[in-house]
Parts: C-alpha cells; structure tokens; sequence
C-alpha cells in the first residue's frame, strides 16, 4: 500500500453558488484523487458541523495548520484517513475541521485508491454481500416546496421513484414525469413564469394536496406511456414544519395524530411509494406508527431523523421507526462513517437510500457510492448539471454507454 504524497483543499462554489471545499490527493505511486463536498439547507439538528466557527476560510487556516501536517506520509487506506480525521478533530461534530473538509478528503482518498487500484470507485466503496449488478430506483425530484423554493408548497419535494431495474429505464421514467408536471403546470398557470428551485424540481404556487394530483397523474400517464413502473412519493421534511408540538402547513396545523391520519390518507388516496421525513427529527415513537401503518406499500425513510448516524439508527431499529435509512455521507463527515449506517440498517433488514443535498456540484461519485452500499434508491434530483452528473454516471455504471467503469 503506498502512502500519501500531498493533499490540498481549496475553496469552489455549489450549485447555490455557496462556498464549499474540494480536496486533492496525491499518492506516491501517482495515483490521484479530487472530490468536493455538497451542503444542505435544511439540515438536521444531529448532522456534523459543515465548518468550523468562521466559515471556509477558517476550515482552509485550520486543514494547512492540523490536517495536512497529518495526512501526508499516512498510508493511503480509507479507514485509516478517516479515523484519523476523527482524531486531528477530537470533537464529536467535526467542530474544530468541518465535516465538509473531512467529506471531501474522504472522498478524494476513496477515489485515489480506486485510481492506485485501477479500478473504478464503486468496487472500493461495495460492502460486504452487495451485489455487483444491482441498481437502485431513481428517487426523482419533480416539484420543490419548502426552504428549497420560495413561493412554493410547504412539503419540501415532490417526488418520481422508479424502482425499474434498469438505470435507463427508471432515469428516462422520472424524467418523464418531470417533463409531463412542466406540461401541466404550463397548462395550469398559464401567466405565471415559473421557476425550479435548488433541487431542480419545478416551484409553482400550488398547494400541496394538488401538487400530489397532479404529481400522482404524471406518474400514471408516464407508467402508460413507457411500460415502466414510477409512483409519487414525497420528502416532508417535517421538521421543518414543526413548531411548539405542532405540524405547521399554510392550509392546516396538525397535532402527531393529525399528521399520521394526513399521511396515511395521502398514501392511500396517490398511491404514495416513498415517504421521507413524514415526522419532526426526534420523533421516532409517531414515525414508527406511520411505518406500521403504511411500511407494507411504502419506503418510509428517515433523513434528518438519523442524518446519517450509526447510533440514531440504532435508536430508529429498536423502536421500528421506519424501513429505510438515507444516507447522506457529509451528514456524518467521512464514507467509513456512512458505511457504517448502510452496514447497521442493512443487518437489521433495512432499506437504504443514498442522497445528494441541495446545496450539489458537477460530481458522480454518488452514484459509486449508491451502487456500492447496495442502496435500493439513489436520490440525486433530475435537471440541472449537477444533478444529471449522478444520473449520467448511473448510466455509465450500469453499462448504458458502453463507457468503461
Ligand atoms: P438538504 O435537504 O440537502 O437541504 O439538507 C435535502 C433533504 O432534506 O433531503
Ligand atoms: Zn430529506
């Protein structure tokens, strides 16, 4: 195993335009990796620290002072970077480096030891038991609402899931029903200019029961069309609307009953197949009895429930919260991190899903990353460069282009 020669960080921009962090390594043998770290908005309260006290240029003073001295000359094997990320840091959040610091060096190794390796990311990052050719459904954001669009619904996405097992297939089906909502959306307001928000998801002023109609429609004419199953499903982000003991919609409040009774008919009535959020981010016991009510036809998926952490999944599995897990890995600060989620929710049975944040850049590695954790759904958006960066490599990964890996 060779051992690492230089590693840099310097500052870029995400798709928000925000700064962000991008890391370089360099391996004796040549090898080389570069990868930059995505950041949330509406983040969980149990997430890592994105950066230090004082932003990105703190996070650069603090990666020249205490990490590089560290990381140079260590041998370039993932577990080992990152457990040593843990200690330079010393503090349980990533507080004094940033997690995003750690993300994006992580990552950048994982991809330098694929380079040493030859061989693409995916096989670095594939668990114990996962497959080599199966893919997850595409979990497609068509509608954005919430802190990810101003001016649209409070249920932060509406969304296309696409469990075809073909990449092509479940890529071109949300798609579809992207395309088809852009339609009746036109069709709908016809004066209005209407906007995408963060996600690349359409934002009209719709109120959240009509966008799931006409959410749960273009899926049916897409399913229709193309032969190819794809379903509504939505991202509460529920904690988002949480306050005082109460859900906050602009139509409505909803004490925990109120809410389980809302979206149990909401699964009911659109057929909803993919459920994340559906309660605040410390509600596991409520959660639970919406898994037990709809967990038979439905994902539920806990974000910013477990933003990603081995113990609140653990918390999540003894209290049967919910079938699956999303895993984002800068929730958490480095891939070893998140793998250990995906090993956790994978032993006990659960579904795991592999997420970009809003806040993306131009990158495919979550793809690799999707595949490897043997996830059941890759959820990276539709539109917008760097969101389709995922869905492309997907294609690559799955042998659509007839690329190498
Ligand atoms: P975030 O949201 O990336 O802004 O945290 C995405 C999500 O809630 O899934
Ligand atoms: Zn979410």
């Amino acid at each position: 195993m060779s051992a690492i020669r230089s590693v840099d960080l310097g500052r870029i921009y995400d798709s928000r335009g925000r700064p962000t962090v991008e890391a370089r390594v360099v391996a004796d043998s040549g090898a080389r990796g570069t990868a930059g770290a995505p950041s949330g908005e509406s983040t969980g309260r149990h997430e890592v620290q994105a950066f230090p006290d004082g932003g990105v240029p703190v996070a650069l003073d603090r990666f020249r002072e205490l990490v590089r001295p560290r990381l140079v000359g260590a041998a370039l094997d993932l577990g080992g970077v990152d457990a040593l990320l843990h200690d330079i840091d010393g503090s349980p959040r990533f507080e004094r480096i940033g997690g995003n610091v750690a993300t994006a060096v992580s990552v950048a190794v994982a991809l330098t030891v694929a380079d040493e390796r030859q061989c693409p990311l995916v096989d670095v990052l594939r668990r114990p038991g996962v497959e080599p050719d199966r893919y997850p459904a595409i979990v497609g954001n068509c509608m954005n609402g919430g802190r990810h669009a101003i001016g649209g619904p409070d249920i932060q996405e509406f969304i296309a899931f696409s469990p075809a097992p073909r990449p092509e297939d479940a890529i071109r089906a949300a798609l579809a029903v992207h395309a088809e909502i852009g339609s009746a959306l036109h069709a709908r307001y016809p004066k209005a200019a209407l906007g995408r928000g963060d996600e690349g998801g359409w934002v009209a002023p719709i109120p959240n029961v009509e966008a799931l109609e006409l959410l749960a429609t273009a899926c049916a004419a897409v399913r229709d069309r193309l032969g190819v199953p794809v379903h509504p499903g939505v991202d509460v982000a529920a904690s988002e609307l949480y306050r005082d003991g109460r859900y906050r919609y602009r139509e409505q409040t909803l004490d925990d009953a109120g809410q389980l009774g809302f979206l149990t008919d909401l699964t009911d009535r659109f057929g909803l197949r993919y459920i994340e959020d559906p309660f605040d981010e410390e509600a596991f016991g409520p959660t639970a009895e919406l898994t037990r009510a709809i967990g038979g036809r439905a994902m539920v998926v806990g974000d910013d429930l477990y933003t990603t952490d081995v113990d609140r999944v653990r918390r999540g599995i003894a209290a049967r919260s919910t079938n699956a897990v999303l895993i984002k890995v800068n929730q958490v600060g480095t891939v070893t991190d998140a793998a250990r989620a995906v090993d956790e929710a994978r032993s006990h049975g659960l579904a795991t899903v592999t997420s970009h944040r809003s806040g993306e850049l131009p990158e495919g590695w979550l793809a690799h990353a999707a595949v490897g954790f043997g996830s059941a759904g890759l959820k990276c958006g539709l539109l917008g460069g760097e969101r389709v960066a995922k869905l492309n490599e997907l294609l690559r990964l799955g042998g659509a282009t007839g690329a190498p890996r």
